[in-house]
């Protein structure tokens, strides 16, 4: 039945996730049992195959903390200065669990209206109030909702609510020991300070409670210093190769990836020389490809793995601009066999929107997802929340659009500043989704379920199925993709993913 991915991508036509469908396999295990540890490089595993992608609207270091607490991996954009890059990074390594790194503060002389704002921006229901409403400068209280919901005046500062007396943890209180206190002293949060009395963190118990609840505790991505696994996405430009230098001179750096849509340059391939030269332990991303030719010049080179995609993901208008790319699903199976031949790990980038396309991407050759527009307008993404039309959203940018250009990403599409700007993306918005701790799991478990049905245990059994062309897909026509989705209802509860 069905034809291997050989003899379907080999047809003519360019294809992607929703164009393919596979044969189911036999199943003689349960889904607890498929494991998807995965190499994101050479060097580096993770027990999650799905990062976050670098772009400005989706990975900061919040991002990229969850992330990796998760399993995965965050990228961190570079459309910031260098230091905000190094600092964004080192918020990642510093991160203790159980702990919120960057806690909201005012100071005493804000009012009850600002208190509000934050709220309604950040989501949060208490304030420490520090000297300077910094964190990082003398504690002085906390204020909660407790203390302002029955003031009738809101311009009451806040100085005149806050409790003084407040318990505290010392610097170097474990997450253990925070939970303890947290439960017997009762309360909903405490502030750590340090010797002399700044504030440094703050111990929730609803941090402390999901760290020890996550699904997959002890899964986190880490490395040889115990720190969570972060990598960072640069150019190809003199500046970059000095980004890339304090970023290791910070300790702060596991993966970069060379940002390009067209990672095929001479730009690229110089900039991985001189990387592979100067920081030999450092893993190198090299990318975007989308064809075998384009994967193997930088595989030769020295890549650590390739990010595959062009003009695929949700937000992209490289294709219809510049006429260049390729259906993902085609791009993914083609570079992937090359790439695999040669002991070189795959990012399929771009496109994924929802867990089918996720199992596609591994099945087809990937060894991890990079996504963008899935994890967009979660709390972890970067940027406040608004409300359109009475719908909470955030934004959403592609790297490629003018807006995020005027902030200095045009390096990315090989941009001429001197001339006219070409956008090659859009700039929108997406709903509020809530905490990728909620949707990270779900992804995972649907990933496992679909493996299970196509009979294949693992990332690396999958890949041996495709190779041996025991994996068999068919190509879908516009009817069958119609019946494989919602169809015939009056109603329904629309399931996000
Ligand atoms: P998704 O589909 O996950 O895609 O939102 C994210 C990926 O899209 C790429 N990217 C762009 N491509 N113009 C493009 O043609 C853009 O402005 C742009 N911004 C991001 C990038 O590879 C990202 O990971």
């Amino acid at each position: 039945d069905g034809y291997t991915a050989a003899q379907l991508f080999g047809q003519g036509s360019t294809y992607t996730y929703d164009d393919v469908i596979f044969l189911p396999g036999h199943i003689d295990f349960g889904a607890h049992e498929v494991d998807l540890t995965t190499n994101l490089t050479k060097k580096l595993r993770l027990s999650t195959p799905i990062v976050s992608s670098p772009m400005d609207t989706v990975t900061e270091s919040e991002m990229a903390i969850t992330m990796a607490m998760m399993g995965g991996l965050g990228f961190i954009h570079y459309n910031i200065k260098l230091e905000e890059q190094v600092a964004q990074a080192q918020r990642v390594k510093r991160h203790l669990p159980g702990f919120v790194m960057m806690p909201t503060a005012l100071r005493e002389t804000d009012t009850i209206t600002d208190f509000e704002a934050l709220k309604a921006r950040r989501g949060v229901s208490s304030v420490c109030i520090t000297e300077d409403g910094n964190v990082g400068s003398r504690l002085l209280g906390i204020v909660t909702c407790r203390d302002t919901d029955f003031v009738n005046d809101r311009l009451t500062q806040l100085g005149e609510l806050m409790t003084r007396d407040v318990d505290t943890l010392p610097e170097d209180a474990s997450a253990d020991k925070a939970l303890e206190v947290l439960k017997s002293s009762k309360r909903k949060s405490l502030p750590v300070v340090d010797a002399n009395g700044n504030l440094v963190r703050l111990a929730t118990r609803a941090h402390c409670l999901e760290e020890a609840r996550l699904p997959r505790r002890g899964a986190a991505s880490v490395g040889a210093d115990g720190r969570l696994l972060v990598g960072c996405a640069v150019g190809t430009r003199d500046d970059d190769r000095r980004r890339v230098d304090s970023l290791m001179a910070a300790h702060a750096v596991d993966a970069v990836i060379l940002d390009s849509s067209q990672g095929d340059s001479t730009y690229q391939l110089e900039m991985l020389a001189h990387l592979k030269r100067a920081h030999p332990d450092l893993q190198v991303i090299c990318g975007n490809v989308v064809t075998s030719r384009q994967a193997q010049r930088l595989i030769q080179a020295g890549a650590d793995a390739l990010r595959v995609g062009m003009g695929s993901g949700s937000i992209c208008t490289t294709q219809e601009v510049c006429a260049v790319g390729r259906g993902q699903a085609a791009a993914v199976w083609q570079v992937s066999r090359l790439a695999a031949s040669l002991g070189v790990p795959t990012i399929a980038d771009g496109g994924i929107q929802n867990s089918g396309h996720i199992i596609k991407a591994l099945a087809l050759g990937a060894s991890t997802v990079m996504c963008g527009s899935l994890f967009a307008g979660t709390s972890e993404a970067p940027g406040e929340y608004f409300v359109v039309d009475g719908v909470r959203v955030k934004q959403y940018r592609g790297m490629g659009s003018l807006e995020a250009m005027a902030k200095g990403s045009e390096a990315r599409y090989h941009s001429d500043t001197q001339n006219l700007k070409i956008a090659q993306g859009v700039a929108g918005t997406v709903r509020d989704k809530g905490s990728i701790r909620k949707t990270v799991p779900f992804l995972v478990q649907a990933v496992k379920q679909g493996f299970q049905d196509l009979g294949t245990r693992s990332i690396p059994a999958a890949h041996a199925a495709l190779a041996a062309g025991v994996t068999r897909v068919e190509a879908r026509s516009s009817a069958a993709q119609a019946e494989g989705g919602i169809h015939d209802m009056h109603s329904f509860n629309k399931v996000r993913w």
